[in-house]
């Protein structure tokens, strides 16, 4: 079947963005809502997501995006796998990730992951960058002490970014890596390594 076509990218401080989510349910979201649950923002058509919960079922596995029609693919492609354990919402995360997670319980959310975000490259338009102060405080909010949340880019101007916006939170301690420590690779990290770019990494560990 044909890939739903989308623009490449949306403002996100337009008022259509502005709209509040509604929040999480997991029950009626997860077959097993006590499975450990890892987030992925900004995960585009979420095949990252599908591949880990075809390879990982003892998790369950949340795909935020801002492009509404690729969210309702993810979901229609993940309901026809069958899986259970999978479930992509519709947020912009850089405004409402807090209200989309209000009702996730406390400790479930134990992986987070950031991965080749759009970087808005003019100064400009820095503010439409998904990941900053109000991202990083609702993710570590949620996030269960011991938990993980892993970020890679291949811009290196915004990989420094996030990286100093998660640093600034004293509940999190950096684990730098250079490998990816999962076993899937999303779609922008297999094209940038056909092209043999370097990839910047990192992970933070919130702190007990
Ligand atoms: C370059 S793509 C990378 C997608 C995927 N993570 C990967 O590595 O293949 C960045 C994605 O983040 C989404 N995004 C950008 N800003 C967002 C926001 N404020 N909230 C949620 N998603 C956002 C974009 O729509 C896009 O799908």
């Amino acid at each position: 079947m044909a890939r739903v076509r989308v623009h490449q990218h949306v403002n996100p401080l337009s008022p259509y963005f502005r709209q509040a989510p509604t929040p999480v349910d997991v029950t009626s979201a997860f077959a097993d809502p006590a499975k450990p649950l890892l987030l992925d923002i900004g995960c585009a058509r979420g095949r990252f997501l599908l591949r880990m919960a075809e390879a990982e079922p003892g998790w369950n596995y949340l795909g935020v995006e801002i492009r509404e029609p690729l969210v309702e693919e993810a979901n229609r492609l993940a309901a026809e796998a069958g899986l259970t354990n999978l479930r992509y919402e519709f947020c912009n995360a850089m405004i409402w990730l807090d209200r989309l997670l209000e009702g996730v319980p406390a400790c479930l959310l134990q992986k987070v992951t950031v991965q080749f975000p759009d970087p808005w490259f003019k100064k400009k338009h820095a503010k439409r960058r998904m990941v900053n102060k109000e991202l990083v405080d609702a993710v570590v909010a949620k996030l269960a002490p011991g938990g993980m949340i892993f970020i890679q880019t291949d811009i290196e101007f915004l990989a420094e970014e996030m990286f100093e916006l998660f640093r600034a939170n004293d509940e999190l301690t950096e684990q730098p890596t250079e490998t990816n420590p999962f076993p899937v690779k999303t779609e922008r990290e297999r094209a940038v390594e056909e092209k043999a770019l370097q990839v910047y990494r990192t992970t933070f560990i919130k702190n007990s």
